[in-house]
């Protein structure tokens, strides 16, 4: 082996350095770095006999072509009919795309793919499950647990990716008119437990779990499959290996829900086909994973009574409004460093937003614990909801509910002024649909024409907003 060629991986974050030391230099993990095979040795992955990757001319198969001739219709994505699945995907599966689905065991990704699948052999896709986890016989009782026709549904327990390659070029429909007119999926659950035989080290390590995806990867692109990986999230939150998963794959889905709730989150951190905040709903149920229509509602307290420090706002989670409770705790200090505590929104936003309510506002919040939370396990990156958060610290510090039927949004400048969002008109209308009638708004918000049922209180800044309340 050349020199050139030696390489090893540290098993915690996946960097690669051209020699070994005892600590990796990206992550400073101890002992982590391992001897690979050589970044030459991809040769041996070309094994799989799919006609994909074509050697044309001794060099290569790419040609170069100029960019007006590269059709955009060629690839459309194709809905998997799970339509909160399919507006994460931005559209559906794009043939050849990799997904990654990252998620909690006992969440539910096994669930959704195999009702995913389900679906797309019922459009006249073809399918193929790989467990790598599960028995056969596992697989086929949730199937019918859940109701899903087995027929077209093609199964495969295997954990070493060559074989898994092999089969699934097998499988691959023969006819040139259904290779590009049906969508082909193939599923990996999970991908932390396919292996390599060109790596000696033990499965589950990040080494083994990315040349195994890489194999998988490339099996993709050349045979037009889109291909979904299950990945199971560790305890810190992160998928195992996630920096090297999550670069080689075109969208990275996490799959989440907040504890013993039944209604489950999917949302896309990273997508090449879509929105990258898009969310999906589920709520789980006995008859599997059933898409919500309509989330607001179920973010939204049944309770009816308002209590002080609670405020609806209205937030845009990818492409849909989406009315969610934003609770502040407002409460005397016995710490010299008093605690500001956020869940669901920006640790370091909620400082900045009680220094801006301090300074343009006259209230203050220093010697006062302020603990804020995003009702329903929500996470909320907008800057919409500020003036939202702003106003529940006031609420619960005087005490003082708002009336219940209003809803607050708006962005706070360092200046104490309040700015527009976008798709303010829409945030609106979806607060007129469920029940509020008061808005307090951006003034740059406000429709030119009014909305029927809603009192609109247009603000500038945040004193003004204080006062209206
Ligand atoms: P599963 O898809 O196996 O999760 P994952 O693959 O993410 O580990 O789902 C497991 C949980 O879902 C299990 O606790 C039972 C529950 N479940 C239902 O509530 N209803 C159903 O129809 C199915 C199939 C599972
Ligand atoms: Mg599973």
């Amino acid at each position: 082996m050349s020199k050139a060629r030696a390489r090893h991986q540290c098993q915690e974050c996946g960097h690669v350095a051209s020699r070994w030391s005892g600590q990796c230099p990206e992550c400073g993990a101890w002992n982590s770095l391992v001897e690979q095979i050589g970044g030459g040795g991809r040769a041996a992955s070309a094994r799989g006999g799919y006609a994909g990757g074509v050697t044309a001319g001794g060099v290569t198969g790419s040609v170069v072509v100029a960019a007006e001739n590269v059709d955009l219709a060629a690839e459309p994505a194709q809905a998997t009919g799970l339509a909160e699945l399919d507006r994460v995907l931005g559209g559906g599966l794009v043939p050849g795309a990799v997904v990654l689905l990252g998620g909690d065991p006992g969440i539910g990704k096994s669930t959704l793919l195999l009702q995913a699948l389900a679906q797309v052999i019922a459009r006249g896709g073809s399918g193929l499950y790989v467990t790598g986890e599960e028995s056969l016989g596992q697989v086929v009782s949730r199937a019918d647990r859940l109701g899903l026709a087995r027929g077209g549904l093609r199964l495969l327990a295997e954990t070493q990716v060559e074989a898994i390659v092999a089969h699934a070029a097998r499988e691959q429909p023969k006819a040139q008119a259904e290779v590009v007119a049906k969508a082909k999926v193939l599923v990996i659950d999970s991908v932390q437990t396919m292996h390599t035989e060109l790596l000696g080290s033990a499965p589950g390590g990040v080494a083994q779990v990315r040349e195994s995806a890489a194999q998988l990867v490339r099996f993709a692109k050349a045979t037009g499959t889109s291909l979904l990986l299950v990945g199971h999230v560790t305890k810190e939150g992160a998928l195992a290996g996630p920096r090297v998963l999550e670069h080689m794959v075109d969208t990275v889905l996490y799959f989440e829900s907040e504890n013993s709730s039944r209604f489950r989150l999917i949302r896309a951190v990273k997508n090449r086909f879509g929105a990258a905040n898009e969310m999906g709903i589920f709520a789980m149920t006995e008859r599997g994973l059933r898409g919500v229509g309509n989330p607001s509602a179920i973010f939204l307290s049944r309770s009816g009574v308002n209590s002080p420090g609670s405020v609806v706002t209205v937030t845009r989670e990818g492409t849909r409004p989406l009315m969610l409770e934003v609770q502040a705790l407002v409460d005397q200090s016995n710490l010299g460093n008093p605690r500001r505590l956020a869940v669901g929104t920006d640790q370091n936003r909620l400082a900045m937003l009680l220094a801006v309510l301090h300074r343009h506002g006259g209230i203050t919040a220093h010697d006062q614990d302020v603990f804020v939370n995003v009702v329903g396990g929500v996470r909320v990156s907008e800057t919409a909801a500020d003036l939202a958060i702003v106003v529940a610290a006031v609420s619960s510090l005087r005490d003082r509910a708002l009336t219940s039927a209003t809803v607050v949004f708006g962005e706070l400048g360092l200046a104490g002024e309040v700015r527009p969002v976008p798709s303010g008109e829409e945030r609106l209308r979806e607060a007129v649909k469920h029940g509020f009638d008061t808005a307090i708004a951006p003034r740059a918000n406000v429709p030119k024409r009014p909305i029927a049922g809603l009192r609109i209180v247009p603000v500038d800044t945040l004193a003004e907003a204080l006062e209206q309340l």
